[in-house]
């Protein structure tokens, strides 16, 4: 998968793309991460990539001109993929970002994440560029960056051969519909803290309805809407019932 981001300030992405299992899913080849400033596709002398809106009013507006160029570039990189890349414009007014989503995106070959700042985006970049609008959460953030991170994240670990034990995604709170049950290490007694006896009793059975009631039970707790999307078995409604 390779996935591109447009921003303004490509130095806010180093310190993630430089750790951790990003940095290693690099190394192992499963990603790779091209970030490119698309202030270095304006044709303006002043090197400018907004102007102010038609019609007045506060703030600066993205022009089309160095967007489209630099996404024009990347494409032609991309004539060799059975689809073409995806082209997803970071916004407050997107559709809301999910576990699913993530997993729908981690099936393409190649993102084009675009993230903009000032007040807006020329509307022509969203009618004639972009295949999908993300945002990340009822609140406005001062540019797409932080988005884009959270994409470009969320994506990569699910990528096959990225996370060391392929099991932690599948189990993840949200791939599941339900949050994820809790956990323990070492020791078993910490300060009299101790670890729940089920745990230790080496019954993988009765280890997996622990976990499964666990995970039920916080996800009532906690998130009641997440719940009423999810099909539940009748053993599940049952515990949930008592
Ligand atoms: N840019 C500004 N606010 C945003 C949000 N909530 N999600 C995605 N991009 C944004």
């Amino acid at each position: 998968m390779k996935i591109s981001i447009l921003t303004l300030f490509p130095e806010m992405f180093q310190g993630l793309f430089s750790h951790s299992i990003l940095k290693q899913a690099q190394e192992k080849n499963v990603v790779t991460y091209d970030v490119v400033n698309f202030r270095d596709y304006t044709e303006d002398r002043h090197n400018r990539v907004d102007d102010y809106p038609y019609g007045g009013g506060g703030g600066m507006v993205l022009t089309p001109q160095p967007v489209f160029d630099a996404v024009a570039d990347l494409k032609k990189g991309a004539d060799s993929l059975k689809k073409p890349p995806r082209v997803i414009l970071l916004c407050p007014q997107g559709e809301p970002y999910t576990q699913k989503k993530a997993e729908e995106l981690s099936e393409e070959e190649q993102l084009i994440l675009i993230c903009g700042h000032y007040e807006g985006y020329d509307e022509r970049i969203r009618e004639h560029l972009i295949t999908d609008e993300i945002s990340i959460g009822d609140y406005v953030l001062t540019g797409g960056e932080i988005g884009a991170m959270v994409i470009a994240d969320s994506v990569t670990r699910l990528l096959p051969g990225s996370l060391g034990n392929e099991q932690s995604a599948v189990t993840d709170s949200h791939s599941t519909g339900l949050l994820e049950y809790p956990h323990y290490t070492r020791p078993a007694d910490f300060r009299g803290l101790r670890v729940p006896d089920i745990l230790l009793s080496g019954h993988h059975k009765k280890i997996e309805t622990w976990r499964r009631q666990q995970s039920l039970k916080r996800t009532y707790e906690r998130r009641k809407d997440m719940l009423k999307k999810l099909d539940l078995t009748e053993t599940d409604q049952k515990y949930l019932n008592e």
